[in-house]
Formats: C-alpha cells, sequence, structure tokens
C-alpha cells in the first residue's frame, strides 16, 4: 500500500517534467518512429498510436499530428502492394535475414563480402526509363512475384536476370528497386571487392558467399561482374582465373533452382559467354534520349521549381549522358539557382560549368556552341524543333527581353548573308 502511493506519487511529480524534457528531442523520437514503421510488427505499431495519443493528451498536437502521418503514410505504402507481400513471402524459401545475421567475410582481410539491403532502406521510386525498358522491367517483376502460379502451370518462369549498359545508367538502383517491389532483402555483392588481392582465396569467397545466399531468402545481386573478366587478362593468373570463373559458373548452376539472381555489368563484351548464358534474362539499359533526360532532369529538381525551358534545355545538352550525369548536372544548377536567385544567366553558366568539368561527357557539337558567339548559340536553340524554342523562351534562358534577342540573331543572319553574297 505504501509503495503503491509513493509510485502514485513519484509519478505524478516527475512525468510532466520528463516528458517536456523528451519532447525537446522530439526530432529524434520522429526519426525513430519512421525506421520503426517501416518494419513494424503491430506490437510496434500499437507503441507509436500510444505515443500518439498521450501526445495528443497533453503534449504538443502539432506533434501528434506528425505522429499520425507516420501511421497513415505506413498504411498507404502498405495499400499499394497488398498482394505482393504475400506472394513473395512462399517463392523464395530460406532463413529471414535480420541485420543482425552475421555476414560472411574474406578470411585473409576480414571485410565483409556483401552488403545486406532491406526493401526499407530502398529508395521506393522507380529509376526513370524509356516505356519498352519500362514494360521489360514490368514483366520481370510480374514473372517473378507470380513464380508459383507460373511454376504451377509448367511454365519454368526465369530466375536469373542480367543488366548491363553504361556506367552510371541506373543499373544499380534499378536491381535494388525490383527486390523492393518483390519485398525481398539483397544480398549485393561488389565482385572487384571479392577478388581477393589473395587470388587463392576468391574461389573459396564465392563459394561462402553464394552458400550464404542460398541459405537465406534474398536476391542474390551480383555487381561490377566484369571485375572477374578483367582479371581474366591477367596472363600470370590464367590458372587461378580459370577456377575462379569455374567456380562463378558452378555455384550459378546450384543457384539456379533456389533463388532469384540478379547481375550487373558494365562491359558485357568482357563478360565470359558460359557465364553470360547463364542467365536466362538479359536486359541492356539504355542511355536515356530526350524526353528521358528531360523527365530525370524533372525528377532530380525538387524542391527547384525549374521552369519547363530550363529542363528542355538540359535535356538538350546533356544528349549522350547518362541519368547519373544529369544528376550531377541538377545538382549544379539547384546550388546555382538558391546562391544567385537573381542572376538570370544561371542556367548557361551551369552548363558552362558542367561542360568544363565533364568535358568528355557532352557531346562535341553542343558543348562547342556553349563557348561561341552567343548568337550562334541562340540560333541553334532556335533551328532544332526538338527545342522548339521561341524567341521568348531563348530571351528567358538569357537572361535578355525577347526584342534583343530578335536584335542579336538579325544582326548574325544579316552578317551571314554578308558572308555568302560579297
Ligand atoms: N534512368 C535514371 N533515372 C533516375 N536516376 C538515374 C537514372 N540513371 C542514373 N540515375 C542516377 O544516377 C546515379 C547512379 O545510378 P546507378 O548507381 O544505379 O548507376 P549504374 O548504372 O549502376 O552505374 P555504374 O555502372 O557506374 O555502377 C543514381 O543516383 C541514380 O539515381
Ligand atoms: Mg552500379
Amino acid at each position: 500500500m505504501h509503495h503503491i502511493a509513493r509510485y502514485t506519487h513519484h509519478s505524478a511529480y516527475s512525468t510532466q517534467p520528463h516528458m517536456g524534457l523528451l519532447m525537446e528531442h522530439f526530432s529524434i523520437i520522429q526519426a525513430l518512429c519512421r525506421a520503426a514503421i517501416a518494419e513494424a510488427s503491430p506490437a510496434t505499431r500499437k507503441q507509436i498510436e500510444r505515443l500518439r495519443d498521450a501526445i495528443a493528451k497533453d503534449g504538443d498536437p502539432k506533434q501528434s499530428a506528425a505522429l499520425s502521418s507516420i501511421l497513415t503514410t505506413a498504411d498507404r505504402t502498405k495499400e499499394l502492394s497488398p498482394s505482393r507481400i504475400e506472394r513473395s513471402k512462399s517463392i523464395v524459401a530460406g532463413e529471414v535475414l535480420t541485420r543482425n545475421t552475421p555476414l560472411p567475410v574474406d578470411r585473409e582481410t576480414s571485410a565483409a563480402l556483401a552488403d545486406i539491403f532491406f526493401p526499407s532502406d530502398i529508395q521506393a521510386s522507380p529509376p526513370l526509363f524509356n516505356s519498352r525498358v519500362s514494360q521489360a522491367i514490368r514483366t520481370i517483376i510480374e514473372e517473378w512475384a507470380n513464380f508459383d502460379v507460373l511454376s504451377e502451370i509448367d511454365i519454368r518462369p526465369s530466375k536469373t536476370c542480367l543488366i548491363y549498359g553504361a556506367p552510371g545508367t541506373g543499373k544499380t538502383r534499378l536491381a535494388l528497386w525490383i527486390a523492393q517491389q518483390l519485398d525481398l532483402p539483397v544480398v549485393l555483392v561488389k565482385l572487384d571487392g571479392l577478388v581477393s588481392s589473395f587470388l587463392g582465396t576468391t574461389a573459396r569467397n564465392i563459394g561462402n558467399l553464394f552458400a550464404f545466399a542460398n541459405r537465406h531468402r534474398c536476391i542474390l545481386l551480383l555487381d561490377e561482374f566484369d571485375a572477374i573478366a578483367k582479371v581474366r587478362d591477367d596472363p600470370q593468373e590464367v590458372g587461378e582465373i580459370k577456377r575462379v570463373v569455374n567456380a562463378l559458373l558452378q555455384n550459378l548452376d546450384i543457384r539456379r533452382d533456389v533463388g532469384f539472381t540478379i547481375g550487373i555489368t558494365n562491359h558485357p563484351k568482357l563478360l565470359d559467354p558460359a557465364v553470360w548464358r547463364r542467365f536466362e534474362v538479359q536486359l541492356e539499359i539504355p542511355k536515356p534520349d530526350f524526353e528521358m533526360r528531360k523527365a530525370i532532369a524533372a525528377n532530380f529538381m525538387p524542391p527547384i521549381k525549374a521552369p519547363d525551358v530550363h529542363l528542355r534545355l538540359i535535356a538538350w545538352f546533356t544528349e549522350g549522358s547518362t541519368g547519373a550525369e544529369i544528376e550531377s548536372l541538377v545538382r549544379t544548377y539547384k546550388k546555382a539557382t538558391t546562391v544567385r536567385a537573381e542572376d538570370k544567366r544561371g542556367l548557361l553558366d551551369t552548363l558552362r560549368q558542367f561542360a568544363t568539368l565533364n568535358a568528355a561527357r557532352v557531346q562535341s557539337e553542343r558543348r562547342a556552341l556553349l563557348f561561341d558567339d552567343t548568337s550562334n548559340l541562340f540560333r541553334a536553340m532556335r533551328d532544332d524543333p526538338i527545342l522548339g524554342f521561341s524567341m521568348a523562351d531563348i530571351g528567358e534562358i538569357a537572361g535578355k527581353d525577347k526584342s534583343t534577342v530578335s536584335r542579336q540573331l538579325g544582326r548574325a543572319a544579316k552578317s551571314e548573308n554578308e558572308v555568302t553574297n560579297g
């Protein structure tokens, strides 16, 4: 009795100040809740609801609303993928990976041979590709998500996919996103890391790694596959590399009946044909075309709102560039527009800076135009049908009014006539 009284007294006396102290650190609590809800059990969810209600009762209503929103966002994400989760649970057997699962390591260096990514670690939005590639990706996801149904009617669905294309085209991000769509964790292996400096241990590393992946429910992602091929060129190591490639082939064959595997390479030509053949689906990721480049630029732009003419010009100048390069250009653009909001010529300067620092990546004709006389640049912009720029559009980019631009173009046209006539 005495105890209870003391306890009640104690809590009545101290919860208020404690609550205040905790709420000073509300941003941490919020982050904790967000992290917890990603893979929440019903019990975790219940506790977040309790916290929300407690704060609603005697705390800051804004904070309680923030927790509500974390809960509803989690619900909405779940609604988007209800059947998917049920299905993929059954397709891949094996122990469940957790953040505490010990990873296989290289015996010489003790470095981990793989990284694990959980669905909640992965960006929810897919990389952007043209409709042909997107359609192919959807097919793979559907096939893998319906693996059981397809197996029942005796169609042998593919379990292996090779993604290849230029560096920076979004291959790794795509593979992770596919795994997220299937709600499976990823065991990501960078093969260049796996090729141990002690070549003798490489075959063993490969064996350990596949054994680990086969034991768990996961997608095995073999990134930078060409690393193995590259070492093959070293004449001193011929025998050893043969052993490594054989280990890889053997393990791929065993894995085929166990779980999904995605391989990624920048240099499909370097890949051993026998390795290449092991992959049932071979997906080439092209460099983005004009419309995709514009879409990728728009995708990386928030919170900055760029006018449509800017996005179009960015897409125009990044002809031949990859998503990664566009992402970095947009980052420069965002910095420039934030720091020098009043400077209307920001975009052209940003493009010049990009073209200087990425000289080899920018198509040479467009690059030359940037550093040429502006009237030539304006004329090229006006005359390219894919841009479809009006005088006003060019004016907006150049930070000049329409008539100044026309005058400048007129003068250029006149001097050109003089050249041809004279
Ligand atoms: N098509 C795309 N859509 C959206 N973002 C893209 C696209 N392509 C590349 N990116 C961005 O570029 C960056 C690099 O992408 P990623 O690492 O997936 O490329 P990669 O093809 O694996 O390159 P590498 O061959 O060099 O490993 C990421 O930040 C990604 O968001
Ligand atoms: Mg990559």
